[in-house]
């Protein structure tokens, strides 16, 4: 008897099978219920005694050698073979929710990626500032109504504690930490106290950017930020600099593009004009550099600052600035999937 067994293990051994009928037909020739292993264990009855233990094992050997044999075949593990499963491919896959990206984020990163390859690198500063770096070090009188409740979010008087209402403050940071050159750009969230409406809102995003060294002039400034608009909406776009006025430049430009929209043709986001605003720039006041103990008969700085609510809205031809807050899925799954 124990030939006979060994045989059926080196037959359960080679056997291969290219269906699933074929599969069952051989479980049932072994494991079916007037299957070659019942008629063994009766067999294995009239077995002496003694000779049970070597008889046992051979039985169980033969047994596991089966069970692991269809399941193997049954996952279409042998040698090659891929028999037909009873698992449906077609069934469909529960769905998986991927996250997006949000526009400010995908902006400010594009924003951020233009500038470091032309050598700027990335600084931040806290949210909550102080009058000097918010204002007294960046040359603002004293009465200028950024100063004043209804402009700024206080959270404290004299002295002055308060949400920042500009990312230039971070220049002042800067400058304490690094004397020049110095080249950098620094996102982050500014508060102002207005009201919100789909132009304005109390909370939103800038980059600022400064770049401090021997003999930095306006024609890098024009020529950096053309580089930047070009990279950022395409070679044919244009700038023009208009005159302006901040404390802390000198002297101060606001730097439009031409209109993305409508081709400078004139539409309603341009106010039919074919340029549209995009920051504030200028050439850092003397004044700025001699607060930050930085020599100003030496060295000379430019500095710029844009809102990325603004440019976001332009390159996604978004109408309200109150959908960057309001997480509404439907609105944010527009944009960059994170995968
Ligand atoms: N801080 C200005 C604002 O919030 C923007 C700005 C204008 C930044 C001119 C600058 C600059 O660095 O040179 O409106």
């Amino acid at each position: 008897m124990l030939d006979i067994i060994n045989e059926h293990i080196k037959k359960v051994e080679s056997f291969t099978a290219d269906s699933i009928d074929k599969i069952e037909e051989f479980r049932i020739k072994y494991l079916g219920r007037k299957g070659m292993l019942v008629q063994l264990f009766d067999e294995f009855k009239t077995i002496p005694a003694e000779q049970k233990r070597e008889y046992g094992q051979k039985l169980n050997e033969l047994k596991n050698k089966l069970t692991e044999k269809i399941n193997l075949l049954k996952a279409g593990m042998t040698s090659g073979q891929t028999p037909s499963s009873d698992i449906d491919l077609t069934m469909p896959a529960e769905t998986v929710t991927i996250g997006t990206r949000h526009p400010l984020s995908i902006v400010r990163n594009e924003i951020l990626e233009i500038f470091s390859r032309i050598g700027f690198i990335i600084s931040e500063g806290p949210e909550i500032e102080d009058d000097w770096h918010v204002f007294s070090a960046l040359n603002f009188p004293k009465e200028h109504p950024a100063r004043d409740m209804q402009d700024s979010f206080f959270i404290q008087k004299e002295p002055d504690i308060l949400l920042r209402t500009h990312t230039s403050s971070v220049q002042v940071r800067v400058m304490e930490k690094q004397k020049p050159p110095i080249r950098t750009i620094s996102p982050g969230r500014v508060y102002r106290n207005e009201a919100i409406s789909a132009r304005a809102h109390c909370l939103f995003h800038q980059v600022e950017g400064l770049y401090i060294d021997e003999n930095v002039s306006f024609a890098d400034l024009k020529q950096d930020l053309l580089y930047f608009v070009q990279e950022m909406f395409g070679k044919d776009t244009k700038i023009r600099l208009r005159p302006s006025f901040f404390p802390f430049t000198e002297p101060s430009g606001e730097m439009d593009i031409s209109c993305k929209l409508c081709g400078s043709k004139g539409c309603k986001i341009c106010k039919h004009t074919g340029w549209v605003e995009i920051m504030g720039c200028g050439m850092v006041d003397p004044n700025v550099l001699e607060f930050n103990n930085i020599d100003s008969t030496k060295y000379t700085g430019y500095a710029f600052g844009m809102g990325i609510e603004r440019i976001t809205m332009l390159k996604y031809q978004i109408d309200d600035i109150r959908l960057f807050f309001e997480n509404d899925v439907r609105f944010l799954q527009q944009f960059e999937s994170c995968w």
